[in-house]
């Protein structure tokens, strides 16, 4: 054997070595538990045996029995399935495992929900051919997970929306702000849709064109000013005429 083979043999060995080890293998076993009825009643429990990642056996509580998906995985299903302790304890776990922690997270998640307070106001007027825009907030929620839709005429809007995340307060209570660019048309519907799990259906808010908040609540404020400016006057004026009145001029 020449140096050089030799050298080439140890080099292929020390690959084979070194891949080997930083492949490894993975071995893991997991169970699930399905569902999406809140009553639970479609809860389906999957319990996994997994080589890298391949699938060798699973028991599927809608199937009822071990089912093996290689040759140790059959070998392991016959086995298990015909020992009639380990089948009844895999069946009971629907029950024991399942509904159990998924009951104990409904009443700490699910039960907790509340339903956002939603809120339609205008962020710009149509001026100048720029575009209104609307903003639609919803505010304290729980969970997250809100769907916030634009609807002109009772058509869901796609394009000039943009949405914020949605954002936690830090009080568990989350808000969530969507904005809609649009140039106005007389006649024209539109409304804010917000859909929740704290909803029975999705709650639908209507813009009201005539008159935005934002611009009643300074005519408001305006008018309060000029209000409270007038008393003032008139308060300022009744004291300095009774002041002068009462004055006696004392000639120098
Ligand atoms: C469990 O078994 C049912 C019935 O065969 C099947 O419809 C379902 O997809 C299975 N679930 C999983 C996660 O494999």
């Amino acid at each position: 054997m020449s140096p050089p083979k030799v050298l080439s043999f140890h080099l292929i060995l020390m690959l084979s070595a070194f891949t080997g080890a930083a492949d490894g293998y993975y071995h893991s076993s997991w169970a699930e538990c399905i569902y999406s009825s809140p009553d639970l009643s479609d809860m389906v429990y999957i319990d996994n045996y997994i080589f890298n990642k391949d699938i060798v056996v699973q028991f599927n509580s809608t199937v009822g029995e071990y089912v093996g998906y290689t040759e140790l995985g059959v070998k392991s299903a016959r086995a298990w399935n015909s020992d009639g302790n380990i089948l009844q304890q895999e069946r009971a776990e629907v029950e024991r495992f399942c509904k159990h922690n998924a009951q104990i997270r409904q009443s700490a998640i699910t039960d907790k929900t509340v339903a956002p307070k939603v809120k339609l106001s205008s962020v710009k007027l149509a001026s100048g051919g720029h575009p209104a825009v609307l903003m639609c907030s919803a505010y304290r929620f729980y969970p997250h997970g809100i769907k916030v839709t634009w609807l002109k005429d009772n058509t869901p809007v796609k394009s000039d929306v943009t949405s914020t995340e949605e954002l936690p307060n830090g009080d568990w209570y989350y808000q969530i702000h969507s904005h809609l660019e649009y140039t106005p048309k007389s006649g024209e519907k539109i409304s804010c849709m917000v859909d929740h799990a704290g909803l029975k259906k999705p709650l639908i808010v209507d813009w009201d064109p005539s008159l935005p908040e934002s611009e009643r609540n300074k005519i408001a404020i305006g008018a309060s000013g000029l209000v409270l400016g007038v008393i003032i006057a008139a308060a300022g004026l009744i004291y300095y005429k009774k002041k002068s009145a009462g004055r006696i001029l004392v000639p120098t």
